[in-house]
């Protein structure tokens, strides 16, 4: 089996993989979110501090198993180099203690797979990657294959919920608390912008729309001082309608150009922390079936950061040998391939 290391960020997570089977023998993630609530984001080096004390104790419960591992896979890009750190020189000292080949991992792979966790991956395949960090849409058609079509231009899809949490003062991460807030509000009450709406450009952007919720939070405020529980939910749900029309719109091109090509792709998944959000896919799925394309989704579980996919793409790697070295192995904060 493999023992798979996630630390690219603020959740510690460890897994076994079954090579042949793809079974998952072991899992656990430990979430710093309560660590890093009181700042309105994540803490690097709190992190990488948090990610050092936690490993180990995660890697204590998979004792019984060491003597089988054949290999060890750790997220290595992209991420936040003092966290990926901790999980890459934990898989060094184990290969090295094991001697057993490593094997580096890129953590938007690790998403995309979150689709086949315990299955053999479909292709070709349309892909919505929305996470804490990224925004993109993928075409992917093989293990080496992965095409990155769009991308924001800035700010994530997921950063700008945490964004407009932490302007609203609801906590870390913002995506779980805005989108309950905006259930519970009016999407049309404020008329926010939908970025890049008359743009040719198949891009995404987030930050113009992050400064029109602030702004209608400084006026609101100059207004009445404080921001009202109905004010919080009119505009969050204001907010993540003009952010998913926006994906929306980006997506309909995706699908427009698939329509017509002649390696087109009858699956679509969307993975990443964000995907998470119900109103979100519901309008995936909308999409999906006006194309006739079936939508892929991971388990909730494995929507957010976790060591299960990272094993997942690892037993790719280790069925085509695809290993690194202990002197070979880097952390490389910004995204080199996939
Ligand atoms: O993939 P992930 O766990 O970490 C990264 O790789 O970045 O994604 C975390 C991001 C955070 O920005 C979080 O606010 C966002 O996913 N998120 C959501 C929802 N649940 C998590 N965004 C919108 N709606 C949600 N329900
Ligand atoms: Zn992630």
């Amino acid at each position: 089996m493999i023992l798979s290391i996630e630390s690219s960020c603020d959740d510690s997570s460890i897994a076994l993989t079954q090579i042949d089977s793809k079974q998952l023998i072991f899992h656990q993630k430990v979430s710093q979110e309560k660590n890093h609530s009181c700042f309105g984001g994540v803490v690097p080096e709190l992190a990488s501090r948090l990610h050092a004390e936690t490993l180990p104790l995660i890697l204590e419960k998979t004792k019984t198993y060491l003597k089988d591992v054949q290999a060890i896979a750790v997220t290595t890009e992209p991420g936040l180099n003092v966290t990926l750190l901790e999980g890459v020189m934990m898989a060094k000292t184990l290969a090295y203690a094991l001697n057993v080949p490593l094997i580096g991992v890129n953590h938007l792979k690790g998403h995309l797979y979150s689709l086949f966790l315990e299955s053999a991956a479909i292709f070709p395949l349309g892909v919505l990657l929305v996470s804490g960090g990224h925004t993109m849409l993928l075409e992917a058609k093989g293990f080496h294959d992965i095409r990155i079509c769009a991308q924001s231009l800035d700010d994530s899809f997921g950063e700008s919920f945490d964004k407009v949490a932490k302007m609203l003062n609801l906590g870390y991460p913002g995506g779980p608390i805005v989108e309950s807030y905006a259930k519970k509000g009016l999407r049309d009450f404020f008329t926010l912008p939908i970025p890049l709406k008359n743009k040719k450009q198949f891009a995404f952007s987030f930050s113009g729309l992050k400064n029109a919720v602030r702004l209608q939070i400084e006026s609101e405020k100059a207004e009445n001082g404080i921001l009202s529980e109905s004010f919080k939910e009119n505009l969050c749900a204001s907010f993540q309608e003009s952010a998913i029309t926006h994906i929306m719109q980006k997506c309909k091109i995706f699908f427009e150009k698939n329509a017509t090509s002649v390696t087109q792709w009858k699956y679509f998944g969307i993975v990443g922390g964000a995907s998470a959000n119900l109103a979100l896919r519901n309008r995936i799925l909308e999409m999906c079936n006006f194309y006739g394309v079936q939508l892929l989704l991971a388990p909730l579980e494995f929507c957010s950061d976790n060591a299960a996919m990272i094993g997942r793409v690892a037993v790719e790697s280790y069925h085509n040998k695809e290993f690194s070295s202990l002197d070979t192995l880097q952390t490389k904060p910004r995204m080199t391939t996939f």
